[in-house]
């Protein structure tokens, strides 16, 4: 089983963070995409869909797309319960059309924060999702790309650690690397959850490949593509700009499609 057939887990263990991620994702719709109403808005890799309600609930054209039944199927039934149009659809994100995400007209925005995207292991995966994200965007639309980045040198953070605690449900968890090969551009990861209730307690352990970026190779990637430009990058925390360089690590891409 993977961590992502567990999304009860998933969905709360990322379950701090959706406030500054909201106020971003409203902010960028009217300052780069002009909007101050709804807008059309498309999360690739969406798993437990923990921000696509969100913003349908505000009135938001909404849809996410995701490889795991298990994380579509929890995504729709939340959907449900909010008297929301199911909008979660099982695919790939390499492959997509607007006509698989049963939308007639293209979107303004799309995103995809928390390093989904390193899934993709290879760079005609990289290549194929980011051309898929560009097909189905209006001319000018953006696309919000969270990314763990690789510095140079000795990487700098290969652990990571939290704790949610969410009505008796506690959880801690460690995302730590297994191994990196530079060459290959693969890390390996282990993702350990381990979850107490009043009644039981269990652990999820999950090791699963990652495709390594240093700034430069994403850049080499975007030049490749050549259908986005950075219009600017922000840290995780989605506060102030972050001017780029090759040590940095947590970065979100502000891309315009050209
Ligand atoms: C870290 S989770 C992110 C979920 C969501 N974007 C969020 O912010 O909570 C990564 C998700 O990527 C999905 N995924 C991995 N490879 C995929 C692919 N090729 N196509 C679609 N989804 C994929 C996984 O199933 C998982 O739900």
């Amino acid at each position: 089983m993977m961590i992502y057939d567990y999304p009860t887990l998933y969905d709360v263990l990322f379950s701090d963070s959706w406030k500054r991620e909201i106020e971003f994702l409203k902010t960028a719709l009217r300052y780069y995409c002009n909007i101050s109403g709804n807008g059309r808005i498309f999360e690739p890799a969406c798993g437990t869909g923990r921000l696509l309600w969100r913003l349908a609930k505000m009135g938001h054209k909404v849809v996410g797309l995701d490889l795991n039944p298990n994380a579509v199927l929890f995504c729709n039934k939340r959907f449900r319960q909010h008297g929301l149009t199911e909008s979660a659809i099982l695919g790939d994100m390499t492959r997509f059309s607007l006509n698989d995400l049963r939308h007639k007209k293209p979107f303004d925005l799309a995103f995809n924060f928390v390093s989904s995207f390193l899934h993709l292991t290879s760079e005609s995966a990289a290549l194929s999702h980011l051309h898929a994200v560009a097909d189905i965007l209006k001319p000018n639309g953006i696309y919000l790309l969270g990314l763990h980045l690789l510095p140079q040198g000795n990487a700098v953070c290969s652990q990571e650690k939290w704790s949610v605690q969410h009505g008796s449900l506690a959880l801690q968890s460690r995302l730590s690397r297994v191994s990196l090969d530079r060459q290959r551009r693969i890390e390996t990861v282990e993702f350990r959850i381990k979850a107490k209730t009043p009644k039981k307690r269990y652990e999820v352990v999950d090791i699963f490949p990652l495709r390594t970026y240093s700034l430069r190779q994403f850049q080499n990637l975007l030049k490749k593509v050549n259908r986005f430009d950075i219009l600017e990058t922000f840290d995780f925390n989605f506060q102030d700009p972050v001017q780029l360089n090759p040590q940095i690590e947590d970065v979100v891409f502000v891309l315009k499609k050209g």
